[in-house]
């Protein structure tokens, strides 16, 4: 062959090999969109204790699983893993909120942290309002959806979704808001075009993500009010010379008070829709897995209605110290996260600079990481049958939802732990009770509950939840809002 011609061969087969190559990349990235739980958990139980890589659209992602990198993650200083990175690679502010954080979130986040805690101290003072939540929208629902032989045909997502943005909204924003009808549905329509921008914005070419900005009318509105009640709070701490001042009512009140008096209203704005976001995104799929499973394992009821025949949801005193003392329950939702498990992975991480692990896997720098607990959750030596659900696993074995640590990764890594998991463990046996007290459910179509999407296992917007008023109950719908 002449030399003219081999040059010509090599010349073309070099684009044309990295063609394919990227093509095959970029397949496998989308591939994960769809199949990413299924994927992550075969190559974990295939191989068992190594970490390993997978295409993700836009990026490569390392899946660690054992307790060394566990623990290696918790070490791992901010300056080389970043949570912040991760974050903004999840929520594209540029695109979903009209912010490219420049400064690093960690200062923020420690704000965030310090307002979820005095919240959290809260908690009691805030459990009979959630009850009041909770029984206004499922009375709604009740009384306003379809009826099929007098039993409600009520979608489960959408019920719950908007109960626990309503419970959300009161504990971050406060009583009022969580009360204002237009406010919560500019705050649904907000969560539901956050939600489209930032996954179309990690799915679509670089050059395309500036057209995908939607007409931002609800966000408009939901930043207007929260920057309302910022200037409400600060002008009220600065106005009082009272030490002993109201004390916050509302992470927000929290948060202006305790961050520093030159942050601008757009930071303090910025941080708690990302807080607001995060958890409105979170807290209403696991609430509805646990719904699911209460009414598709029915075996359970008369166990799980035995203990709660002894909470008075109307003594709002004694509630939190209640919840603390049901058992089964506890041990029942344990079991639903640990089979649901929402998210495949947790402790999100992105490297600021290569990293390498204990056991030698090393991470380049601008790469992913997340700690795959759905591999965990699923080995056999550590769950018999795993794939079985049975409560009986945590039950008196001095477990809890808000358990810390590699066996209960759920809340990330001790070092960064989520300081909202107190909040979210008594909501959800708040909303047991609730249930289990006021009326009688089935879910009469169990198949295609729920879809995967990259990580995570979404509920279908189109399950049935077929509710009545239990026969004890009097109920009254113009209570509340
Ligand atoms: C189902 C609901 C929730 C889940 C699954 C969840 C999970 C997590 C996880 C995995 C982390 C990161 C830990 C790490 O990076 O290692 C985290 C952090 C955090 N969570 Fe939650 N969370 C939930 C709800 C909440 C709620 C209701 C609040 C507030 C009331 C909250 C406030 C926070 C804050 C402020 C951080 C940042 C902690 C830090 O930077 O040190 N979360 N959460």
């Amino acid at each position: 062959m002449a030399a003219s011609s081999v040059y010509a061969t090599v010349l073309w087969a070099f684009p044309c090999l990295y063609l394919l190559l990227k093509s095959y990349r970029s397949c496998a990235g989308w591939r994960f969109l769809l199949r990413g739980r299924a994927l992550m958990l075969a190559q974990s139980q295939k191989y068992p204790r190594q970490a390993f890589t997978v295409a993700v659209p836009g990026n490569t992602l390392h899946v660690v699983t054992t307790p060394e990198h566990y623990h290696d993650m918790n070490a791992a200083p901010l300056s080389s893993m970043s949570p912040w990175l991760a974050a903004r690679e999840m929520f594209q502010p540029k695109y979903t909120v009209g912010i490219d954080w420049g400064a690093p979130r960690e200062q923020v986040s420690l704000v965030t942290v310090r307002s979820t805690r005095h919240m959290i101290s809260e908690l009691p003072k805030l459990e009979d309002e959630f009850v009041r939540i909770m029984q206004n929208e499922l009375d709604k629902a009740v009384d306003t959806k379809d009826k099929r032989q007098g039993w409600s045909q009520v979608l489960l997502w959408e019920t719950i979704q908007r109960t626990f943005i309503r419970v959300t909204t009161h504990m971050l924003l406060g009583r009022e808001a969580a009360n204002d009808d237009m406010f919560l549905s500019h705050a649904l329509a907000f969560i539901a075009e956050t939600g489209l921008i930032m996954e179309t914005v990690r799915l679509v070419p670089s050059f395309l993500a500036p057209i995908i900005k939607g007409r931002n009318t609800h966000q408009k509105y939901f930043f207007n009010a929260l920057a309302r009640s910022i200037e409400q709070r600060r002008a009220y701490t600065t106005s009082t010379s009272d030490p002993n001042q109201e004390t916050p009512q509302s992470s927000l009140e929290a948060f202006v008070d305790f961050a520093p008096n030159d942050w601008s209203l757009q930071k303090c704005v910025d941080a708690i829709n990302i807080m607001f976001l995060i958890i409105v995104l979170a807290t209403p799929i696991i609430a509805s897995h646990l719904v699911q499973d209460m009414y598709s394992h029915p075996e359970h009821l008369e166990d799980l209605r035995t203990e709660e025949n002894h909470v008075y949801l109307s003594s709002s005193s004694s509630l939190s110290a209640q919840l603390d003392d049901l058992p089964f329950l506890e041990a029942f939702v344990m079991e639903s996260m640990r089979t649901k498990c929402f998210q495949a992975n947790t402790a999100h991480r992105v490297a600021v600079r290569s990293f390498t692990f204990s056991d030698g896997h090393r991470v380049p720098a601008g790469e992913a990481v997340e700690f795959n607990q759905h591999a965990h959750f699923n080995d056999p030596a550590l769950y018999l049958d795993s794939t079985k659900f049975d409560p009986c696993r945590f039950l008196n074995k001095g477990k809890s939802i808000v358990d810390i640590g590699y066996d209960w990764s759920f809340w990330g890594v001790p070092r960064h732990i989520c300081p909202g998991r107190l909040h979210v463990a008594n909501t959800l046996k708040l909303l047991a009770v609730v249930i289990l007290q006021r009326y009688d459910c089935r879910i009469e179509n169990t198949k295609d509950m729920n879809f995967e999407w990259r990580d995570a296992l979404v509920p279908s917007p189109h399950t049935v939840l077929s509710m009545r008023f239990a026969s004890k109950v009097k109920h009254s719908v113009s209570s509340g809002q």
